[in-house]
C-alpha cells in the first residue's frame, strides 16, 4: 500500500536529459542523459538501493537507484527483461567496484515502459543454461537476448561487412540472384521442391550458376543469398537454409582461385580483428583464436586417402577409405582436427563431384576443385573451375542424368564466348562455427531450420 502511494517525478531544476544509446555512454560521462533498454541484470540491496544492469543492443550500462526510486510499485515488483527508462548521470566507479565500461548511471529519475512476467513466467525461468535443446530452439526469440547469442550475432554482422568490403576493395561487383529457380547445381538429392504458378520450381541450392552469366557483363562477381538443402542429415554443421557467399571469376587459372581464395579468408579476417569492439567479440568467444598462416597447406585428396590410411583412420566397417569414394564428415574432421591449420583439399575424382566441374588437363580422373577444410569444422568452402567447353558441358549433364533444356541460359555461356572462369561457396554459418569456436552452425545462424525445424 505504502509503494502505491509514492509516486516518482523528474526534478524540472535538473538539465534537460540528454536522450542516448547505452554505446555512447563512456562520450556522455558527466552529462545528464536518459537511456531506455531492458532490464538485463536486477540486484535488490536493502530497500534503499537497487542495481539494474540496462542493455539496449548496443551495450551493457550499469544504473543505481537510490532511497525513493527503489520505494515505488514499479521497483518492488521490477523484473528482468522488463523495459525501462532511466535519467541521470553516469560517474566513473570509485576503485574496487566493478561494471561494463568502469562506470555506473547513477537514476535521478526513472519509468517503465513495459513489465515482463516474474515467477513461473519470468525470463530466467524460461531460458535456463541447462534447458534441454529443443527447448532452446523453441525459445530462441529469447535466447538471442543472451549475452553469448548476442555476441555471436554481433560479431556475424561485422563478418558480413568485412566480407563485402573484402570484395569492393578487390573490385568484385555484387550481385542478387533469384532464390527461386528451375535448376538444380549441387545434385537432385537435396533439392526443395515447390509449386511455382502450377509449374516444378526449386529454391536454390546455390547462385553459382547464375554468377557465371554475369561475368561477361559486370566481371568479377560475388552474392550473399540464403541457399536450401533438404539435407536428411542430422548433423552439426547442416542447415537446410544457410547464408552462402559465393564468388565467380573469369579469366583465372585454377592457382589464382586458390589464392584468390586464401586472400578472401585471411584479408577478411584481418578486417573483422582491426576493428577494437569486434576483436572483443572474438575474444570473448574463441579466446584461443589465431591467425591462420599463409599460404594454407595444399592436400590433394588421393593423398588424403593416403593419410587416411597412414593414420589409421577408417570406415565404421573397419576398412581404408580407397581413391574414389567420398570422405565423409566424420574421418574428414579427424584429418583436420589433427592436422590442425586451414587445408585447401584439391582435386576431386570427376564422380564424386558436380557435374560442371573442370577436369584436370592431364589427369582426367579428377576435378580442379577444391575445399577448405578447418579445424573444429571440416569444409567451410567448396568450388572448382567450371568447364568451359561446350561439348563437354553437354555430355556432362548427360552423364549427371539432367535434362539440358533448362539450362539453356547456363550452355550459352559456353557459345557466346568462352572463358576459363571458377569460383566457390563459403558457408556462412560455418565460417562462422569456426572463427568463434561455435560447436553447431545452428548457433551462427538467427533462426536456424533444419531437419524438423522451421519454427520460430
Ligand atoms: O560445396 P557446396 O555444395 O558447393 C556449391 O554449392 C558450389 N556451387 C559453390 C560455388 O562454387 N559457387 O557448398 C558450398 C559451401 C560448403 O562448403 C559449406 O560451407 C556450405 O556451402 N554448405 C552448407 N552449410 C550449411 N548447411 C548445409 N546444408 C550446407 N551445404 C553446403
Amino acid at each position: 500500500e505504502y509503494a502505491k502511494s509514492v509516486v516518482l517525478v523528474e526534478d524540472n531544476s535538473l538539465p534537460k536529459a540528454q536522450k542516448i544509446k547505452v554505446k555512447q555512454s563512456i562520450e556522455s560521462r558527466g552529462k545528464r542523459v536518459k537511456v531506455s533498454g531492458w532490464v538485463h541484470r536486477l540486484r535488490v540491496q536493502g530497500k534503499d538501493m537497487m542495481f539494474v544492469v540496462l542493455r539496449d543492443g548496443t551495450g551493457y550500462l550499469q544504473c543505481v537507484l537510490t532511497g525513493k526510486l527503489c520505494h515505488n510499485y514499479d521497483a518492488i515488483t521490477l523484473s528482468v527483461e522488463s523495459t525501462i527508462t532511466v535519467y541521470g548521470v553516469i560517474n566513473a566507479l570509485p576503485e574496487g567496484k566493478t561494471a561494463p565500461d568502469n562506470h555506473e548511471l547513477v537514476v535521478d529519475f526513472w519509468e517503465v515502459v513495459g513489465k515482463a512476467p516474474s515467477g513461473d513466467d519470468a525470463f530466467n525461468n524460461k531460458v535456463t543454461q541447462d534447458a534441454d535443446p529443443s527447448f532452446l530452439l523453441d525459445s530462441r526469440h529469447l535466447v538471442i537476448r543472451g549475452e553469448t547469442q548476442s555476441a555471436v550475432l554481433k560479431a556475424r554482422a561485422q563478418v558480413i561487412k568485412a566480407f563485402r568490403a573484402h570484395y569492393d576493395s578487390r573490385g568484385y561487383t555484387e550481385v542478387t540472384p533469384p532464390c527461386m529457380v528451375q535448376t538444380q547445381v549441387e545434385g537432385g538429392s537435396t533439392l526443395f521442391e515447390f509449386n511455382y504458378y502450377g509449374e516444378k520450381a526449386y529454391l536454390t541450392q546455390s547462385s553459382q550458376l547464375y554468377l557465371e552469366t554475369c561475368l561477361p557483363s559486370l566481371g568479377d562477381v560475388f552474392c550473399l543469398a540464403e541457399s536450401y538443402r533438404a539435407e536428411k542429415s542430422h548433423t552439426r554443421r547442416h542447415l537446410s537454409e544457410y547464408s552462402h557467399l559465393e564468388a565467380e571469376m573469369a579469366f583465372l587459372s585454377f592457382d589464382d582461385l586458390l589464392e584468390s581464395l586464401e586472400d578472401l579468408l585471411c584479408d577478411t579476417i584481418e578486417r573483422v580483428m582491426a576493428d577494437e569492439p569486434t576483436r572483443k567479440l572474438v575474444e570473448q568467444l574463441n579466446p584461443n583464436f589465431k591467425m591462420p598462416e599463409r599460404p594454407f597447406m595444399r592436400m590433394k585428396y588421393a593423398d588424403a586417402i593416403e593419410y587416411l590410411r597412414a593414420n589409421d583412420i577408417k570406415k565404421e566397417d573397419g576398412s581404408y577409405y580407397v581413391f574414389g569414394e567420398d570422405i565423409p564428415e566424420a574421418p574428414e574432421r579427424a584429418m583436420t582436427d589433427k592436422i590442425n591449420r586451414p587445408i585447401f583439399l584439391t582435386h576431386f575424382p570427376a564422380e564424386i563431384k558436380a557435374f560442371y566441374m573442370q577436369k584436370v588437363p592431364g589427369d582426367r580422373r579428377v576435378t580442379e576443385s577444391v575445399d577448405v577444410l578447418m579445424p573444429n569444422v571440416g569444409e567451410i568452402v567448396g568450388g572448382s573451375m567450371r568447364m568451359d567447353n561446350r561439348e563437354e558441358l553437354l555430355e556432362a549433364y548427360n552423364k549427371a542424368g539432367i535434362d539440358p533444356t533448362p539450362y539453356y541460359w547456363y550452355t550459352d555461356q559456353r557459345k557466346y564466348g568462352t572463358t576459363p572462369h571458377g569460383g566457390y561457396g563459403l558457408g556462412v554459418e560455418r565460417f562462422l562455427a569456426w572463427l568463434l569456436n561455435r560447436h553447431t552452425v545452428r548457433d551462427c545462424s538467427l533462426y536456424p531450420r533444419f531437419t524438423g525445424r522451421c519454427t520460430p
